[in-house]
């Protein structure tokens, strides 16, 4: 499909300061624009800053500030926020440049000649917080906490108003022809039932405030914050415009292109409901889509500024880098619902998935076998076995599943796809053991072997790229290959099998995802102001939570968890076996976990084991202990193990192949 895509973010009030709730709208629109480009699809990318209305300008007077150059101070620190995630917006549009004010006018007046406005009287409850009017029965049912927190007040006022209600019918006409055009499906079930209810018209200027665009013709009234902040849409692209008059406009605006605003379920009936009516109205096609996603809770709670966990995006961003952060973002919610960021799932998921997973491929490949065996050249292929064609199949599979899903807008599905190739390429090089292969010298089988992983790995440096664009590049750097150069006309993502050119000399660089051990992590949580049971930061008031418990001094007999944690446990994958010469006990073993080469560590299990069956087994390694010398040879860690006078000993091992190196706990 090579309709042009425009992809928005929703304009961000500026009364707040950026959090980790924005960075989750803005990445999954970076994310949706990055891989339209890879696609070679015209795109274009829009974010920008909500800077007008009544909750701006009581900001601004509190702090005793002009509202202009209380803007001008806020809206940066989002740009800068965004371009610290690694975004690549084409444009920021701020609601308070001339370019956007001039087109809101515009819109005005076609919506005026059009016969849709008309100045009425408009008495009710308006909530500041959300610069609306709530209904009668909204304002019944709320509790006296929110009316306070929504700063819910009884407002009547001379006001224009939009004909919305005769937009009723027209809505569910065009809801019916565009069956997808809100997502996620239940989301538009309930706009569909909130229009069937039949709509009233829509107050849409204020005279109570000053703080807004002018309504043309007659400056007592500003402009309704929400008909001004939509129209953010269409004014970057120099709209409302006649055909001819603006190029921009022309080419990524509906119906010439794919136009999909990502909002929160907060904002979605403004999205849904009044945004198509104004541009019904106006004789402009509405949006192809609007994708109302899920809230995050910080740890398991809301986030505000009260409980101390209010998260800026920056600290992560500089703990973890942009990527790990947009990679956590989109992989743990499912997009759409509502979900949870944990800095702990987001550290395990960065050891299990990111450091032990693609990174730990990458190192036993590049770093490794084709360093050794191969003078880091890309080898040549050989004849595939039937191993190979299945690795090959399953990059292919993970090339179309993980399009088919952010085709559809399903982030945390395409990467699902992508880390099951990177599982399966794991798999391979266990079953394929490549330093047998390089022991007993089968260096052609050793060839088609590496040549398999590393070009698995190129497909995996584009399938990631969406997500991960600067590991993307390193991945690539790695290979010997430069970054993905998106070309409008040019399909970028992986289908053909074979791309990698042998003798390309490969760059074994820094680990792509040196692993966080125990100590770096405590560090790393403190330095976030994040307690060890993962919830809130220290100086929040204390919460009844069921982690409670964890903080209190620990009873005799019992330590506290972070002593636990001091104990480095892995899975180990024992590539290699042998009895020790002159001694009855011990057994060498060569376990990989997960790190460049396999670690030597000796067990006292001969007895109880023949060497060849312990080949092959996954199990549990001290992996933090300090070395030790036993006659004469090194140890590099403990292998559990239990022991009793009926059975004998019995090492701990594992049911499932979870990859080496990943953390026991
Ligand atoms: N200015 C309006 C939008 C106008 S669009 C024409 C606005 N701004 S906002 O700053 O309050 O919110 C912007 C977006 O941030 C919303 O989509 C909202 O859903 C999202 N989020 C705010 N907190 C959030 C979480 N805790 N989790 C996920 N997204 C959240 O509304």
């Amino acid at each position: 499909m090579n309709k042009s895509f425009y992809v928005t973010t929703p304009i961000y009030y500026v009364n707040d300061r950026p959090h980790i709730g924005h960075a989750y709208s803005t990445v999954a629109a970076d994310v949706l624009a990055r891989y339209a480009r890879l696609r070679g699809r015209p795109t274009r990318f829009l974010t920008g800053t909500d800077e007008h209305g009544q909750k701006i300008e009581d900001r601004a007077k509190e702090l005793g500030k002009d509202p202009q150059a209380f803007v001008d101070e806020m809206s940066p620190p989002f740009r800068q926020a965004f371009e610290e995630l690694d975004c690549s917006f084409d444009d920021y549009i701020r609601t308070t440049e001339p370019r956007h004010e001039r087109k809101v006018a515009d819109l005005w007046k076609i919506l005026e000649a059009r016969g849709d406005i008309y100045l009425g009287s408009y008495e009710g409850w308006y909530a500041v917080a959300d610069e609306a009017y709530i209904t009668e029965l909204e304002y019944r049912d709320m509790s006296d906490e929110e009316k306070a927190k929504r700063k819910v007040e009884r407002k009547q006022e001379e006001s224009y108003f939009f004909r919305l209600s005769k937009y009723t019918q027209p809505l569910l006409d065009f809801y019916e022809k565009n069956p997808t055009f809100v997502q996620p499906e239940g989301r538009f079930n309930e706009v569909k039932a909130f229009v069937r209810e039949g709509l009233q018209d829509l107050s849409i200027s204020r005279t109570s405030f000053r703080w807004g665009i002018p309504v043309p013709g007659n400056d007592a009234h500003v402009i309704y914050v929400w008909l001004d902040a939509l129209t953010n849409y269409i004014s970057a692209l120099g709209g409302p415009a006649a055909p001819g008059e603006s190029e921009l406009f022309d080419r990524f605006w509906a119906p010439n292109a794919e136009v999909v605003h990502i909002v929160g379920k907060d904002i979605l009936r403004f999205h849904a409901v009044y945004w198509p009516a104004f541009l019904l109205s106006a004789g402009i096609a509405p949006p192809t889509q609007i994708w109302a996603h899920g809230w995050l809770t910080i740890n398991g709670e809301k986030m505000s500024k009260r409980s101390g966990n209010f998260i800026p995006p920056g600290p992560l961003v500089e703990a973890f880098g942009a990527d790990v952060l947009r990679y956590y973002l989109m992989r743990e919610v499912g997009f759409g619902q509502d979900g949870d960021f944990a800095h702990r799932n987001l550290l395990a998921r960065y050891n299990g998935e990111l450091a032990n997973g693609l990174g730990n491929l990458l190192n036993r490949m590049v770093r490794s076998i084709v360093r050794r065996s191969f003078g880091g050249l890309v080898p040549t292929p050989a004849n595939r076995e039937p191993e190979d064609e299945a690795l090959i199949a399953a990059a292919q599979k993970a090339a179309q599943e993980s399009a088919r899903h952010l085709d559809a807008i399903a982030p945390h599905r395409s990467l699902d796809a992508v880390w099951e190739l990177v599982a399966a390429a794991n798999r391979y090089v266990d079953q394929t053991a490549p330093w047998a292969l390089a022991k007993e010298g089968k260096t052609e089988r050793l060839g088609q072997v590496a040549y398999t992983v590393l070009e698995s790995l190129r497909w995996l440096s584009v399938l990631i790229a969406p997500f991960m664009p600067a590991k993307s590049v390193a991945l690539r750097a790695q290979l010997g290959l430069g970054p993905l150069e998106p070309e409008e006309g040019r399909d970028a993502w992986p289908a053909a099998w074979g791309e990698l050119t042998p003798g390309t000399p490969t760059a074994p660089g820094e680990p792509l995802f040196p692993r966080i051990d125990a100590k770096q992590e405590k560090a790393l949580l403190a330095r976030l102001g994040v307690g060890t049971a993962g919830a809130a930061a220290p100086g929040a008031p204390a919460k009844k939570s069921k982690q409670k418990s964890t903080n209190e001094p620990p009873k005799e007999g019992t330590i506290p968890f972070d002593r636990f944690l001091d104990v480095e446990l892995k899975v180990g994958l024992i590539l290699a076996a042998e009895a020790v010469p002159k001694s009855d006990k011990l057994v060498k073993l060569s376990v990989d976990l997960g790190e460049p080469g396999p670690r030597q560590i000796l067990a006292g299990i001969r007895p109880h084991y023949a060497p060849e069956a312990l080949v092959g087994q996954r199990v549990v390694v001290v992996a933090n202990l300090a070395p030790r010398k036993i006659m004469g040879l090194t140890s590099e860690g403990m292998v559990l193990a239990a022991s009793d006078t009926e059975h004998g000993l019995s090492v701990l091992s594992l049911d499932k192949a979870i990859a080496p190196g990943t953390r026991v706990s």
